[in-house]
């Protein structure tokens, strides 16, 4: 099925921009990962995810339609190239919506992520976009069906249409409207989030086609959806439970599962860098010597770190230039 054929239902008779939308979305970092499609067209992951968003940081993207040809995309105050990958996204996402021809749009994006911190902001991207085309188009549509819209974008954007923890509930059906995300209904006042950046640069190959090199290639995927199902119950015990530990070993266990299914593809996916390594090992020597301190990994070398308030002093003294972020704020 295609994108079109999804949203058959959703877009209005005319297809044409009603008004200009600023619209702003937060990062999310997952606790349980998004890592394998069962349908690339749509987005649809093999495996339920659980995510946490980031407050403030996040994307800021207004959509304005214009009279010229083509889209107009701005990027941090630069202008992009129409023929660059991120344009090219971005107006295809925007097909779906108008008709061939009927019109343009200058899409403004600012990210208030650290740009060094090596947090990926397709996911923001997306949800801030799917936001401002449902405003723009007047499409009022419910706040799961934005976020079938933004997985449509990036299947990890269909978590940061929402504050908080956010589920994203895999679903079974075909067209993949029964997949979207769900906020718990759960707050953790105190619990942080450090980014310990490694390296910024552009990783080498992004989430997309790493995804499906796993799964075409690696035997060990197979255990990736059932270690998947068995981390959300746990991760729903912990936030249940407020039970830091398990929320943190869940969470460290996880991605590191998730990265030796990449290492196991071929050819192998190794995303870390030799400072990733040492900052894992320099964080199981911190926990051994009693500070509760876990880390998340996503498709790059950079490492998320999770503590809660109580020990930031104490984390901040072994990574000064860690970017600390309260997605609930204090504790
Ligand atoms: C490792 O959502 O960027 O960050 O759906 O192809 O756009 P596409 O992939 P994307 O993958 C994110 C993968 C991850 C894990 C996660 O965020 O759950």
């Amino acid at each position: 099925m295609d994108k079109s054929a999804v949203l058959a239902d959703w877009i209005k008779p005319n297809n044409m921009p009603i008004t200009s939308s600023e619209q702003f979305a937060p990062s999310n970092i997952a606790l349980c990962k998004y890592w394998g499609k069962r349908d690339k067209q749509l987005n649809l992951p093999m495996n339920a995810s659980l995510s946490v968003s980031l407050g403030h940081l996040g994307t800021h993207t207004r959509l304005v339609p214009i009279d010229y040809s083509a889209d107009e995309i701005w990027l941090n105050s630069d202008r992009l190239l129409p023929s660059s990958a991120f344009c090219q996204r971005i107006s295809a996402f925007l097909d779906l919506f108008r008709k061939p021809g009927t019109c343009s749009f200058r899409v403004t994006t600012r990210n208030s992520i650290p740009t060094a911190a090596g947090l990926a902001s397709s996911a923001s991207g997306f949800a801030a976009l799917a936001k401002a085309v449902n405003e723009s188009f007047q499409l009022e549509l419910n706040t799961e069906q934005l976020s079938v819209l933004a997985r449509l974008g990036s299947g990890s954007a269909c978590r940061s249409v929402f504050k908080g923890f956010v589920e994203w509930q895999m679903g079974q059906r075909e067209d993949g409207l029964d997949s979207h995300g769900i906020q718990l209904n759960a707050a953790w006042p105190g619990l942080c989030v450090g980014l310990v950046k490694v390296d910024a640069s552009v990783k080498a190959t992004d989430s997309r086609s790493g995804m499906q090199r796993t799964v075409e290639t690696a035997h060990l995927y197979q255990s990736w959806p059932v270690q998947a199902a068995h981390d959300i119950v746990l991760l729903k015990e912990a936030i249940a439970e407020k039970d830091f530990a398990k929320l943190g070993q869940t969470a460290e266990h996880n991605a590191l599962s998730m990265h030796a299914t990449m290492i196991a593809s071929w050819p192998p996916l190794v995303y870390w860098q030799p400072e990733s390594l040492a900052t894992m090992q320099r964080i199981w020597k911190l926990r051994k010597d009693g500070l509760a301190v876990y880390f998340t990994m996503d498709a790059g070398p950079n490492l998320k770190l999770l503590f809660e308030q109580a020990d930031l002093d104490a984390v901040m003294r072994y990574f000064p230039d860690m970017e600390v972020i309260q997605p609930f704020g204090h504790g």
